[in-house]
């Protein structure tokens, strides 16, 4: 059997720890709550080693909620080119106007008002209430519901939204009053070093006497996940289209997949639709006519959250005046100073291995 999870002595295993072997990370150098909040957005679905440079130099860049909101949102989001999901990015900024014009400067402590910012969840509101401003309550994401399935010996899937609210409930008694936010940060780590999802390091787990699963030897069939639906499939037809040596790009319209990046003007094929013929409508969407034919110049395949996207990348003379505000022609140079995904790099790089169309 193992220990009963009489909670003080769980969350105090977890926090000595934590303090021994948690990871030199940039926003617990000089915690506050604009690098709380600026890290907790950059960690929403993407792992730390990623996020790690892209802190440093947000943060170098704009060191104050009010740099960042005085800043415009172009630089922002060059910034964040290569993280993806860049409506985290847009959103951080308008929480930060938001916070600076009309709250007075300061991020709200609670919850409930912390919700109500742009691209701010329960996750997040959750892990700014107990980092920023030690609040008892429990951010739980995948590795912390994992972490809390394990040792709660939770054997129905955690990512039902029943019974995740039922692990957050649960959780949060563990939580001690005391350092609510490196008890979070400790669940986290623990997930992210120990309580893996596939090989679990049992043997240096702090609270594994706590722990149902592996007094069940169940680690490896816990947490159980219902199957996500397939990524839908689509394709994408690309083209280069150069004058004077500047290649032509167009920012992604709001709301769309990569908003408010660049890329190589982009359609979507129709069903049965040639690429070839998706390509000609990306041009002529904006005022432009090809002229001769299209070159194939390469292939590419990129997988988002809900996408499987392939696409083929042509280039093309083409005339015409254009005719959208979102689009110019760009110089080699001046790329690293625009917001980029990395799916729009992959096909600038394409575009650029043919210097001559
Ligand atoms: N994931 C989300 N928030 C985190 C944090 N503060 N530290 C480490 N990993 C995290």
């Amino acid at each position: 059997m193992p220990a009963p999870l009489s909670s003080p002595a769980c969350a105090r295993a977890l926090l000595v720890w934590y303090h021994r072997k948690k990871r030199d990370l940039p926003w617990r150098r000089e915690p506050s709550a604009y690098h709380t909040l600026v890290s907790e957005l950059m960690l929403q679905q993407t792992v730390v080693a990623a996020v790690v440079p892209y802190f440093e130099r947000f943060t170098t860049r704009f060191p104050t909620l009010q740099a960042l909101a005085a800043a415009r949102e172009e630089d922002v989001l060059a910034l964040w080119s290569g993280l993806g999901y860049y409506s985290r990015a847009r959103h951080l900024h308008r929480t930060a106007r938001l916070v600076v014009h009309q709250l007075g400067g300061a991020l709200p402590s609670n919850e409930e008002d912390l919700r109500q910012l742009p691209g701010v969840g329960a996750y997040t509101a959750a892990a700014l209430a107990a980092i920023a401003f030690s609040r008892r309550t429990l951010p739980v994401d995948g590795n912390v519901a994992r972490v809390l399935a394990r040792i709660l010996g939770e054997r129905r899937p955690i990512d039902r939204p029943a019974v995740r609210a039922g692990l957050r409930l649960q959780g949060e008694k563990l939580v001690p009053a005391q350092r609510p936010g490196d008890f979070a940060q400790a669940m986290m780590e623990l997930g992210a070093l120990c309580c893996l999802p596939r090989q679990p390091r049992c043997p240096q787990c702090p609270v594994a006497r706590f722990c149902r699963a592996r007094a069940q030897g169940a680690t490896g069939s816990i947490p159980l996940r219902a199957k996500r639906p397939a990524r839908r499939r689509i394709h994408l037809a690309c083209v280069a289209v150069r004058r004077r040596g500047r290649l032509l790009l167009v920012r992604r319209p709001a709301k769309t997949l990569l908003a408010g990046t660049w890329v190589l003007p982009l359609q979507e094929l129709r069903a049965g639709e040639a690429a070839t013929r998706a390509a000609r409508r990306a041009l002529a969407g904006l005022g432009l006519r090809v002229e001769g034919s299209l070159r194939p110049v390469g292939n590419l395949r990129h997988v988002f959250t809900h996408r499987d996207a392939r696409a083929s990348v042509f280039s093309a003379h083409a005339r015409g005046r254009i005719e959208i505000p979102d689009a110019r022609w760009v110089r080699a140079d001046e790329l690293a100073s625009l917001p980029l995904s990395t799916f729009g790099r992959k096909m600038i790089a394409i575009a650029q291995r043919v210097a001559i169309v």
